[in-house]
C-alpha cells in the first residue's frame, strides 16, 4: 500500500493508504477528522467539501493519493487556533443557518471558497455557488442570509424568506 504524505490543516501528515482509499475516508478514518461530512457518496450533497491547494473539492470524489503532497484544509482548520471562530462560522451561528448541522461543515467550506474569490456575492451568486450542497433541513434561506452577512453587507436587503 503507497504511504502518502500532505499538508492538512497546516500540519504535516502521513499514512498508509489503499489505491481506492477517497480523500474523505484518509481525512476522517486515518487523521480523525471527522468534521467532514459523507452525505452521498456520489458526488452530490458537498457535506464532504474541503480545499486542496486553496480550490473547493468534494473529498469524496478525489483520491488520497491524489492529494498526495497538497495543501489541505477541512473545517477542522477554519477557526483560529485559539478557536475563534470565522466571519462565516460566526454568521451561520448569528442567523441561523443550520438545524441538524450535518450539511453544515460542507456549506461553511464552500462559503469560505466563495468569499476568497468573491468578497462582495450578490444573492444570486451566493444560490448559485451553493448548487453543489445541499441542506435538507432550513430551505437554504439562513445559510445564504449568514453567507451575506458574513460579507459584510446589509441582510435587510434580502428578498424575504
Ligand atoms: Fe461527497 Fe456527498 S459525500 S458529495
Ligand atoms: Fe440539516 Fe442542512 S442543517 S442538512
Amino acid at each position: 500500500m503507497p504511504t502518502i504524505s500532505m499538508t492538512v490543516n497546516g500540519n504535516e501528515v502521513s499514512g498508509e493508504v489503499e489505491n481506492r482509499t477517497l480523500l474523505v475516508q484518509f481525512l476522517r478514518d486515518s487523521l480523525g477528522l471527522t468534521g467532514t461530512h459523507v452525505g452521498c457518496d456520489t458526488s452530490q450533497c458537498g457535506a464532504c467539501t474541503v480545499h486542496v491547494d486553496g480550490l473547493q473539492v468534494k473529498s469524496c470524489t478525489m483520491f488520497a493519493v491524489e492529494a498526495a503532497g497538497a495543501d489541505v484544509t477541512s473545517i477542522e482548520g477554519i477557526a483560529s487556533p485559539e478557536g475563534e471562530l470565522s466571519a462565516v462560522q460566526a454568521a451561520f451561528k448569528e442567523h441561523h443557518g443550520l438545524q441538524c448541522g450535518f450539511c453544515t461543515p460542507g456549506m461553511i467550506m464552500a462559503a469560505e471558497s466563495l468569499l476568497k474569490a468573491n468578497p462582495k456575492p450578490t444573492e444570486a451568486e451566493i444560490r448559485h455557488h451553493l448548487h453543489g450542497n445541499i441542506c435538507r433541513c432550513t430551505g437554504y434561506h439562513n445559510i445564504v442570509k449568514a453567507i451575506y452577512a458574513a460579507s459584510g453587507q446589509d441582510v435587510a436587503e434580502l428578498m424575504p424568506a
